[in-house]
């Protein structure tokens, strides 16, 4: 199939860099979106590692899908300085108006991911979310539903 396909190639490319898995992961979720179940008993044997230890990374790390987001994806920053202005209360807030939570990043519908991010760059304007490829400073609640109900449009 194609997404194994491109698994190897990525796998191929990267495997003798030293510390090879997170560039790889990298690369697959980058080509292909998430990183597919079928990928992580490849990318284990390539760098003699087990399923587990690799299935450990994929979910350590928060930037890794391990399956496809939904059309949009609305990422809410949970670091430091946003923590300290209101960012929890946004991720809350939009968790319960897609139906999302900590286990399920994707709305039924498909139409959204919510995934909690640790900086987006913006903390001198806290709190910061970004949807799709735009961010967004100074979040409030009202902000928040706005954006949503204009990416929804
Ligand atoms: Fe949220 Fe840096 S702490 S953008």
């Amino acid at each position: 199939d194609a997404a194994l396909a491109t698994v190897r190639a990525v796998i191929a490319e990267r495997a003798h860099l030293a510390g090879a898995l997170l560039p790889i992961l990298h690369g697959v979720q980058d080509a292909i979106g998430h990183i597919p179940s079928e990928a992580v008993p490849e990318i284990a044997r390539a760098l003699n590692l087990s399923r587990a230890e690799v299935h450990g990374v994929i979910t350590y790390y928060h930037h890794f899908r391990a399956e496809p987001a939904g059309r949009h994806v609305l990422q809410v920053c949970r670091a430091e300085s946003c923590q300290a202005r209101g960012g929890e209360a946004l991720l809350a807030q939009a968790r319960e108006r897609l139906g999302c939570s900590a286990d399920v990043h994707r709305s039924a519908d498909g139409a959204w991911s919510v995934e909690p991010v640790y900086c987006l760059g913006l903390c001198a304007s806290s709190p910061a979310i970004q949807i799709d490829e735009r961010q967004h400073a100074r979040v409030t609640a009202t902000r928040l539903d706005a954006l949503l109900d204009a990416t929804e449009a």
